[in-house]
């Protein structure tokens, strides 16, 4: 294992950090022009950087414990982690800057896998330490979309412009309403008086890259039908009635979903925002068909655990991840903790291995701003 000091001979001359993301309200709307409610992680994964002395860029991921070393000028493209990186410094390059050959450091505190969105969370803390390293002017809403198709056009993975606006411009108080098709944007406070709880369901999405594109092609059919650019457009969600079956089912989830988050967004109680989470969760497992029984379960255990108001899946579904709202006790932390060791108690009595992800024991920076 290299450390930083090793790696660079020395100190590195930039770095940066970016959260991970978990989606509150609105999931599988980004790709329909929607709307959602993502909040940052408090878990980050920081990116340092230094000139390199000959043509190669060298990289190091001190989780993965992996060096990959790719030409800065052409050759082969790296695979895994080297993708992401590759696709920021190409994408970055093609705006007109030059990059120098680099050595590029990676360490992160966001589990891989779970759907906390570690891919975007490496795209924006590479992306922010190029800003800081080479001093160009790139703003944040722009520097998501150059993320987003690092992701799609290097690591080959056809996400919704979600996990980068959220990685970008998210902090951990408060929830980042999202207009995927303008990128308009604005912070909405959390529920007063509430906690969030993450557990990682520890089932693996293996379905989900398949599963995925395909509710991205049943939407774009059923906007197709129905005469409308996305299915943001839809706003009454009885008109989505004339469609066939699973089309009217997919279009229903996602107009009610958008329907939801914009009711959130204006400030709503506690209550009613759990109430919300449970609707979004329950349409996702009947009407998108993307959740799976250890999911089922988990947001079942949460639901009964003590001061639980809501709980749902978050990210693509097929896997990973659980979040719940939960009331704040006197001492606030505590009772989540408490709530969350309640709910994987159950969970895990099947032979699961769920584990907490949030709250993590030490809470992270309050804002987003680049470091
Ligand atoms: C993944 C994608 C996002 C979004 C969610 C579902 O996380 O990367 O763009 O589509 O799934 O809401």
């Amino acid at each position: 294992m290299n450390d930083p000091e090793t790696f660079f001979g020395g100190a590195p001359e930039a770095h940066a950090s970016a959260p991970g993301r978990v989606n509150l309200l609105g999931e599988h709307t980004d790709y329909n022009d929607g709307y959602m409610l993502p909040v940052a992680t408090p878990q980050r994964t920081e990116v340092a950087l230094a000139h390199s002395h000959d043509d190669q860029h060298h990289l190091y991921s001190g989780t993965l414990d992996g060096n990959v070393t790719f030409a800065a000028k052409g050759g082969s493209a790296p695979q895994g982690f080297g993708s992401y990186i590759e696709g920021c410094i190409r994408l970055v390059e093609a705006t007109g800057v030059t990059v120098p050959p680099l050595r590029v450091f990676v360490t992160t505190t966001l589990p891989v896998g779970s759907g906390l969105s570690s891919s975007a969370a490496l795209e924006v803390a590479m992306l922010r330490a190029l800003r800081n390293l080479l001093g160009f002017t790139l703003d944040n809403v722009t520097l998501a979309r150059i993320a987003q198709r690092a992701e799609i056009e290097y690591a080959r993975v056809n996400c919704g412009i979600m996990d980068q606006m959220a990685s970008s411009l998210c902090d951990e108080r408060n929830m980042l309403f999202i207009d995927a098709r303008t990128l308009e944007h604005h912070l909405v406070p959390m529920p007063p008086g509430t906690e969030l709880i993450v557990v990682d369901s520890g089932v693996p999405r293996t379905l989900a890259a398949s599963k995925y594109n395909e509710r991205r092609a049943e939407c774009e059919e059923a906007s197709r039908k129905l005469g409308v650019r996305a299915l943001r457009d839809v706003t009454d969600p009885a008109a989505v009635d004339t469609l066939p079956e699973p089309l009217r089912r997919r279009a229903r989830h996602v107009v009610l979903e958008d329907l939801r988050v914009l009711e959130a967004a204006q400030g709503v109680s506690a209550e009613r925002f759990g109430e919300l989470m449970n609707a979004s969760h329950d349409s996702l497992r009947d009407d998108y068909e993307v959740s799976i029984p250890e999911l089922d379960q988990l947001v079942a255990a949460l639901r009964a655990a003590p001061g639980v108001l809501g709980a749902r899946l978050t990210g693509a579904g097929f896997g990973g991840a659980c979040v719940a709202l939960c009331r704040a006790g006197g001492q606030e932390k505590f009772a989540a903790r408490q709530a969350a060791e309640t709910a994987l108690s159950t969970y895990n009595k099947a032979g699961r291995q769920g584990r907490i992800l949030i709250p993590v024991p030490t809470q992270g920076k309050e804002n987003n701003e680049p470091v």
